[in-house]
């Protein structure tokens, strides 16, 4: 990794709301800075799921994490969400961010990290390879929009 230095991360607040969503547009989810702000007023104040934010003057990259229990699955945290900004990659942000999550699932008694990636997140593989993660299925996502 490049020897500069890693901006803090820290959780989000609410007043996060545009720089994350101005994120999210990087990632391929145009959202208004309202509707972000609404959506993360929700997460923020639901236990089960955490937004850190990568950046000191300016947000560079967040992460969403949440705890999931499934019957056949038992306890285990989940990435929904990662992105850090084009122009700041390859600097050691996307790790910083991870480890933060991976503590805050330990910190809440978990003990095992799952992470689903689109197949056409080309850096995706290569990048949690080597933050340890091992790929276990492939999968096909399905969705239904109710009348
Ligand atoms: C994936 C992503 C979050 C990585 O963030 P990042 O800040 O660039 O990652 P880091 O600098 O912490 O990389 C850590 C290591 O991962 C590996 N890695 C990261 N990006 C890589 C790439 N494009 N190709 C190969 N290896 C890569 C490298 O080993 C890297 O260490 P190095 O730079 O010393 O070689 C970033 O590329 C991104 O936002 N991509 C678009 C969204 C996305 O794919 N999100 C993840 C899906 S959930």
């Amino acid at each position: 990794m490049a020897s500069i230095d890693i901006p803090d991360v820290r959780m989000a607040t609410e007043e996060d709301a545009r720089a994350l969503a101005a994120l999210a547009a990087e990632l391929g989810y145009p959202t208004t800075d309202s509707e972000m702000g609404r959506r993360l007023a929700r997460i923020i104040a639901d236990r089960r799921y955490a937004v850190f934010v990568a950046g000191d003057r300016e947000t560079v990259g967040w992460i969403q994490t949440c705890l999931t229990e499934s019957l056949e699955g038992g306890t285990f945290a989940e990435i929904l969400g990662l992105v850090v900004t084009q122009n700041q990659r390859r600097t050691g942000i996307g790790a910083r961010l991870v480890s933060r999550a991976e503590d805050w699932a330990r910190e809440n008694g978990c003990f095992r990290v799952r992470v689903r990636t689109n197949v056409v997140r080309a850096e995706a593989p290569a990048f949690y390879a080597k933050l340890g993660y091992k790929s276990k299925k492939r999968q096909e996502v399905f969705e239904k929009t109710l009348p």
